[in-house]
């Protein structure tokens, strides 16, 4: 007779055997309910014998109790990031590359899917998993071991005699089914919450929630692509790799393919392209990898990818449909934004019925009407976009798009500011209420937490809230009289308005919503002046004189502060107790030889990130901007420059290859004498 401990290890390994069949080969061999019972057994007995659960028993996936914060953890291995090509031209000159660089005639490859998910790095100590972490910055994660636990395709425990290292660091994608990711969101839906855009947010969502108990109760999956350590049973070639991984029990890419010369990886993107529909999920593109390792050693990595793979991406999913209406949504500064809304169309599996026409402008540009036939993009996660009208030969066209004189929710006229529409209704427009409170308490700004979308229209439509300071005249008994609020809920969100209460100032600047004060603004004027009061009274020509700023910030900043709206608010905060807390101003500025000039960053840097180039450039009191322009001082350019570096000539703007950014950067280091 068996003891209880070979009893329960027996249905561990059968559960585990099923759960492998299941989930990792999608084979299973016995019915749901053969499968519960087993469960079922094993829950039983070891609830009998409490002393004999161990960590890695299936019955364990979901377990320990919320975290107030996700710890960080550094990466054994850093997680490389993967260029992307395009075009089968570019994909034949990175195999032209690699074999001029090796010096051979002919270089295999390994191709796989590219999943369209997170990236996360999984440690193994003897066959048992005991770390999970996010990607992060590819150094720095973020450790969500015990959400990947609840992963079933994710074996606790590898299998046994199967000659793993006992130290296994994997590296994989975390994604979601596509028939998941539908009922999911079909049952958010019904319950009238705001759907996922795709199942790329569901599950990222899902793998960052604090409580593992909700990532359960979202069904992810995981595949694993190749492993970083090193032993001497590593074979030699990536494909090989990928093949222990699943003789171990990982769940590896079941599509991928051996390929004896880039043709036939070229040949792998086309056919998977043609399957990506019929898939049941969300690939976007295919990797292409070198397969000998001691070839893509010899290669190496740049700082962020390694120079012996690419991504092959597909091209963006396009769909034709139909404009149903335009309809027009009011933001925090009164933008007005044109949506049209569409026949609902399946583009790549994601229903899409909305897309932003983001102006009138833009909308008079692309002539958009109701009715029309247009092509829809949406590329990734970002929001769909539509590219152009399409043309449909004898069709009844009905009237252009009107840009509304009236605010839609606050019926105020409106007024055009270059190609953008404003309600001038500002307070008394509940709309631009709702987004002023959601910006105020958003992350970059106050950062209060327990305030949400919902709570906040709740707010504002039974006149809780009529201006940012209302906040703080909230009680817990009016919060409680809400829908949603409970005891706990209450006190917290009343205990975070109070901690709000002695804000720096940046940050309080940037809550207040003032156009055009973004973060790096609102830091320039906090440091220049210190405190709130003298921001308040500065004029307009003395903000301009500032550097960084300009006339057109100088107007915003000077007429916020000159409605008497905006100073009544900021009094009475003050007077519901809060105080912003001020800037001591640095003594004496350190040297800025750069202060003046203008940096526009593009392509790969080899010895820097970009960050790091920002941050040096930054330091001598130069600026970064994201787009080249005639006043651009100079173009600094890495391998594999964007449209920047031919715009940069275009408007001859001296460029800076990377050596020579160097040594420019060292020429202009302030000696410190
Ligand atoms: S290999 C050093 N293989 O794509 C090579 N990545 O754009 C590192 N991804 O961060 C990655 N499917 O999250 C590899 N079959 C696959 C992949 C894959 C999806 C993701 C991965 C990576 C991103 C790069």
């Amino acid at each position: 007779m068996a003891t209880p401990q070979q009893q329960l290890e027996a249905l561990r390994q059968t559960i585990r055997r099923h759960d492998e069949l299941y989930y990792v080969h999608s084979r299973p061999e016995i019915s749901d309910e053969e499968y519960d019972k087993h469960y079922k057994d094993l829950q039983r007995l070891e609830e009998q014998f409490p002393d004999f659960i161990t960590p890695d028993s299936p019955t364990q996936r979901v377990g320990g109790t919320p975290l107030p914060q996700f710890q960080k953890i550094q990466h054994e291995f850093s997680l490389l990031s993967l260029d992307s090509e395009m075009t089968e031209d570019s994909v034949r000159a990175f195999d032209e590359r690699v074999r001029r660089e090796l010096g051979e005639e002919r270089v295999s490859y390994s191709a796989e899917p590219k999943f369209d998910g997170l990236s996360v790095e999984l440690t193994y100590d003897h066959g048992l998993f005991v770390c999970g972490a996010t990607r992060g910055d590819g150094t720095i994660g973020e450790d969500v071991t015990h959400n990947l636990r609840t992963i079933r395709a994710l074996p606790l425990k590898l299998k046994e005699g199967t000659g793993f290292p006992a130290h296994l660091v994997v590296r994989g994608e975390v994604f979601m089914k596509l028939s998941d990711f539908h009922q999911l969101n079909q049952g958010l839906t019904e319950m009238g919450e705001e759907p996922f855009a795709n199942p790329r947010n569901l599950a990222s969502g899902a793998l960052r929630q604090l409580d593992p108990q909700l990532t359960a109760k979202r069904p992810l999956t995981i595949t694993c692509y190749d492993f970083m350590n090193e032993g001497q049973e590593k074979p030699s070639t990536h494909f090989d790799a990928v093949l222990c991984l699943e003789s171990w029990g990982l769940p590896i890419p079941q599509l991928r393919q051996h390929c004896p010369s880039i043709e036939e990886a070229l040949a792998f993107h086309r056919d998977m392209g043609e399957q990506r529909d019929a898939l049941h999920f969300e690939i976007d593109g295919i990797v292409i990898k070198v397969n000998r390792f001691d070839w893509q050693k010899q290669l190496g990595e740049k700082s962020r990818s390694p120079r012996w793979a690419i991504a092959y991406k597909f091209p963006a999913r396009k769909e034709l449909t139909k404009v149903r209406a335009i309809a027009v949504s009011v933001g925090r500064t009164g933008a007005l934004t044109p949506i049209a809304m569409l026949d609902p169309v399946d583009i790549g599996g994601v229903t899409v019925s909305r897309a932003s026409l983001h102006n009138v402008e833009e909308v008079a540009r692309k002539d958009v009407r109701v009715g029309d036939t247009v092509k829809v993009e949406r590329a990734g996660d970002v929001i769909p976009d539509i590219v152009e009208r399409v043309e449909v030969s004898g069709e009844q066209r009905s009237q252009p798009f009107l840009p509304p004189e009236h605010c839609p929710v606050c019926q105020s006229h409106t007024i055009q500011e270059g190609p953008i529409l404003y309600c001038t209704g500002q307070t008394v427009c509940s709309a631009q209420l709702k987004g002023s409170l959601e910006h105020y308490v958003s992350k970059g700004a106050m950062n209060i937490d327990g305030l949400g979308k919902k709570t906040i229209a709740q707010f504002v439509d039974e006149e809780l809230v009529k201006n940012l300071s209302d906040l703080y005249t909230l009680t817990k008994e009016q919060l409680l009289a809400l829908d949603g609020f409970a005891e706990k809920s209450a006190t917290q969100l009343i205990q975070g308005l109070e901690e709000s209460k002695q804000p720096v100032l940046p940050r309080f600047l940037i809550g207040l919503g003032i156009r055009h004060v973004g973060s790096h603004i609102a830091k320039v004027l906090a440091q220049h002046y210190g405190t709130l009061k003298k921001i308040q009274h500065a004029q307009r020509e003395e903000l301009q004189a500032i550097h960084e700023i300009g006339s057109e910030i100088a107007a915003s900043v000077e007429s916020f502060f000159q409605e008497e709206r905006n100073l009544q608010v900021i009094q009475r905060m003050r007077n519901l107790g809060v105080h912003v807390e001020e800037i001591e101003l640095a003594a004496k500025e350190s040297p800025q030889p750069l202060a003046g000039k203008s940096f526009v960053l593009t392509g790969t840097l080899e010895d820097m990130t970009r960050e790091e180039a920002k941050l040096k450039i930054e330091a001598l009191g130069g600026r970064v901007m994201s787009s080249v322009s005639k006043k651009t001082d100079y173009v600094v350019a890495g391998t594999e420059p964007g449209s920047k570096l031919e715009k940069a000539q275009t408007l001859n703007v001296p460029v800076l290859e990377e050596s020579a950014f160097k040594a420019f950067l060292s020429e202009n280091i302030p000696s410190t004498a």
